[in-house]
């Protein structure tokens, strides 16, 4: 008898709603084939890439951008759900986006004025952010790219991402040669291996940049109710521009003291010159126990749901953002629209404006050394 099979052709979007195959790879999770995601202005064809774990536990990442486009992870019932904001297709993203689960570089956050002095030399960066430069320029790492190429790693399925950002590139002196490495680990990790190499000595900052909303499909609102730890006893305030003034601020006795684990929305209107002029928290947290390697930094529990998000990573300080200029303007996955607040960042990276602070960790990196940044976004929930 004639059997009729269907095949299902893996299409972007058949691969958003998780109805195309996919193969087992050597670590146990599952590699699937990467599928076109639509090309870029010029042409350029780019593809998303699935990154699954035997748990279930997936990511989908596109090279444009490095952007981390969706990733499913287990509430306390096992039920799985998107829990990063992000859009259906690579217009949205060609569009507009606020770095949605984008890879940054060449300098993640601020630099005061769009300019810096490295060896007697003055640089003149892009000024996309009111004065002053924000992740990487006009066309930073998370509007590039990157070639692409999916390995079964120890850990579990990785994404390997590769690019050359070439001298004078947005300003910023030397080749930089940057790799970064996702994988989705079979202990429900997703984790982002930088590392980079210059021909001339210039700055590099590099960090990661989801948004999330642990609450899933039950996301019907803001991210006020999530409750954040951070391993921090200092941050740095910022001026009218969020540029840092330099000050490492106790956070003893202000709504930035996130220790004790504490609601985002329980102080985040206080009656605070910072929170008022960020419109929230929009923070450089200056680490504890920086100089030890590898260490917790931050913890989020979504009441809801269980879901728990544990970062870790060496860097000396973590942005924390709390959506604050997302106004309702945006529509996202799932029809949603991005309210005010609805997710938050969690970005470990060094201190904004360090190339003109000078008692500030450095960000200078030299030919013959090697610049790494490790990041684990660990999934749990109870
Ligand atoms: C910054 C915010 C900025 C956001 C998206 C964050 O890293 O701290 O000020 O609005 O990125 O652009």
């Amino acid at each position: 008898m004639f059997i009729p099979r269907i095949f299902l052709a893996c299409t972007a979007a058949a691969v958003l709603a998780g109805i195309c195959g996919c193969a087992r790879n050597t670590a146990g999770g599952d590699a699937m084939k990467p599928v076109s995601f639509g090309k870029t202005a010029d042409g350029t064809e780019v593809f998303l890439y699935t990154l699954k774990n035997r748990a279930g536990m997936e990511a989908k990442i596109t090279n444009y951008g490095g952007l981390v486009v969706s990733l499913r992870v287990a509430d306390r019932n096992g039920k799985l759900d998107d829990v990063v904001l992000g859009y259906d297709s690579l217009a949205g993203y060609l569009k507009e986006t606020p770095y949605f689960g984008a890879l940054i570089g060449r300098y993640g956050n601020r630099i005061r004025n769009g300019k810096f002095t490295l060896e007697g030399k003055e640089f003149v960066l892009a000024a996309n952010n009111g004065p002053n430069h924000l992740h990487g320029g006009l066309k930073g790492f998370d509007k590039v790219v990157w070639t692409a190429e999916q390995v079964a790693a120890k850990d579990g399925p990785s994404l390997v991402l590769t690019y050359v950002s070439k001298d004078g590139d947005e300003g910023y002196p030397g080749t930089l040669t940057v790799k970064a490495v996702y994988t989705v680990t079979e202990a429900n990790e997703l984790t982002v291996e930088f590392t980079a190499t210059t021909d001339k000595p210039t700055i590099v900052n590099l960090t990661h940049h989801s948004y999330f909303n642990l609450a899933g499909d039950n996301q019907d609102s803001t991210i006020l109710n999530h409750v954040v730890m951070i391993d921090a006893d200092r941050f740095t305030p910022t001026d009218s521009t969020l540029i840092p003034t330099g000050e490492l601020k106790d956070v003893s006795g202000t709504p930035m003291d996130f220790r004790t684990p504490t609601a985002i929305g329980a102080r985040i209107n206080a009656d605070d010159v910072q929170l008022k002029r960020a419109g929230g928290y929009d923070h450089n947290w200056v680490l504890n126990n920086t100089g030890k390697g590898m260490r917790l930094i931050a913890r989020v529990t979504e009441p809801t749901t269980g879901r728990i998000l544990e970062v870790l990573s060496a860097e000396p300080g973590l942005q924390f953002y709390t959506g604050n200029f997302l106004d309702g303007t945006i529509k996202g996955k799932y029809g949603r629209t991005y309210v005010h607040r609805y997710a938050l960042c969690l970005e470990p990276q060094h201190f904004p404006d360090s190339p003109n602070q000078p008692a500030f960790p450095p960000v200078v990196l030299r030919p013959g050394t090697t610049y790494t940044n490790r990041i684990v976004y660990a999934f749990s929930a109870k």
